[in-house]
């Protein structure tokens, strides 16, 4: 065997399982982060996505700020006929999707990318135009600059293929209305914490969508007040 792996796995203060690698002489620590909402979400959305994933043939995916990697490493397990493309812009994150790639040994998992989803797509670790088949964003456009919802729309238009699917996850508000109170005082609290963050509109998202060839296809009611888009690449542009 060319290469020696060792690990230690243990628990930190946070709750966070490390993963120390020895490669030759030189050793790293990568954090598996672990988020207690990426725990509850990962299911239903993986149901989401069987629902509208059934071909068995060979599929590309980019997962757009995958946070700590532990939705990569569980959809990748539901679908082995998908190579996943894992990216942040996070360091930190980076180094935890790693951590869970190599902890799950999975052959489908790319290493991660930096990924800076307000950027032009040229500037997207070289993906080609009509690339793609699938491309999920979970719980980013509310927590970001309006840029990166701008600039994701933007570059899903370009890199997936026709019919391909963009999936988006999180909560939105709907023709300028937020509901239920809960979610009227996230979003207050993120735009206190930053007047850039805040609930996307589905209407001003499906308009997006459509001037960069997306169609709002369906809608689908998650647990916890958020929502599943689906939309669909209907035509190059
Ligand atoms: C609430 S976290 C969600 C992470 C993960 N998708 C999840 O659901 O666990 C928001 C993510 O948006 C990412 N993000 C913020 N600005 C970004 C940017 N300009 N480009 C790409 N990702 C960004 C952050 O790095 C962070 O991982």
């Amino acid at each position: 065997m060319s290469l020696f792996w060792t690990f230690a796995q243990f628990r930190n203060g946070f709750g966070s399982p490390n993963f120390g690698a020895f490669k030759g002489t030189s050793r790293w620590i990568c954090t598996m982060l672990n988020a207690a909402a990426a725990d509850r979400n990962k299911e239903p959305i993986l149901a989401v996505l069987k629902s509208r994933v059934t071909s068995d043939r060979h599929l590309m995916a980019l997962e757009i700020s995958s946070g700590t990697g532990q939705h990569v490493v569980h959809f990748a397990k539901a679908f082995p006929n998908i190579t996943w493309q894992p990216s942040e812009f996070e360091a930190q994150s980076i180094s935890s999707i790693e951590a869970y790639r190599q902890y799950h040994r999975l052959q489908n998992v790319k290493p991660p990318i930096y990924l800076d989803v307000s950027q032009s797509w040229e500037n997207w670790g070289g993906f080609e135009v009509e690339s793609c088949d699938l491309v999920v964003n979970i719980n980013m456009m509310h927590i970001s600059p309006l840029a990166c919802t701008m600039g994701l729309f933007n570059a899903v238009g370009k890199i997936l293929k026709r019919q391909g699917l963009l999936l988006t996850y999180g909560p939105y508000a709907f023709k300028g209305s937020i509901t239920p109170q809960s979610n009227v005082d996230f979003d207050q609290s993120l735009r206190y914490r930053n007047p850039e963050w805040g609930l996307r509109d589905v209407s001003f998202l499906k308009k997006l969508g459509q001037e960069n060839g997306l169609r709002l296809e369906e809608i689908v009611d998650m647990p916890a007040n958020n929502q599943c888009l689906l939309f669909l690449k209907d035509s190059v542009v």
